[in-house]
């Protein structure tokens, strides 16, 4: 398995913006999410082979207030309400990796925020 970075600014974005305004960012810029419950990111991730790989989303939280988002992997929670914590600044970013399953072929991840607060400002998924 060879590790790719897939953009959040790439990928499907409900309820949310790509912006360039917070720097230290990869590629064009990262998604801010709408500050509402259910704002979402969702990638495609191709698989060559079915079996567990590391999921690892790169995030940026400038309040003190958690971010939680809920995880999906082809519809199915890997990782209900999983900690996006404060990273100090808005141009702090910082990574938290999930070991997640995936069919071979396409996939879809989905990041989604479960409270009012929306998520995170999201740069990349690196799968
Ligand atoms: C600020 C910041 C945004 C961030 C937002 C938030 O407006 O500039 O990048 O998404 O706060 O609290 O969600
Ligand atoms: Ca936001």
């Amino acid at each position: 398995h060879r590790a790719a970075v897939l953009e959040a600014e790439d990928a499907t974005v409900a309820r949310g913006a790509v912006e360039s305004n917070h720097r230290g960012y990869t590629g064009r810029g990262f998604v801010n999410y709408d500050n509402v419950t259910g704002s979402s990111v969702e990638w495609t991730v191709e698989a060559g082979a079915a079996g567990s790989v590391p999921l690892t989303l790169r995030f940026a939280n400038g309040t003190t207030t958690d971010r939680p988002m809920t995880l999906t992997v082809n519809g199915t929670p890997v990782a209900t309400g999983r900690s996006f914590p404060g990273t100090g600044a808005w141009t702090r970013w910082q990574t938290t990796t999930l070991d997640v399953n995936l069919q071979e072929g396409t996939n879809t991840v989905r990041a989604t925020a479960t409270t009012a607060n929306g998520g995170p400002n999201v740069d990349s998924l690196t799968v």
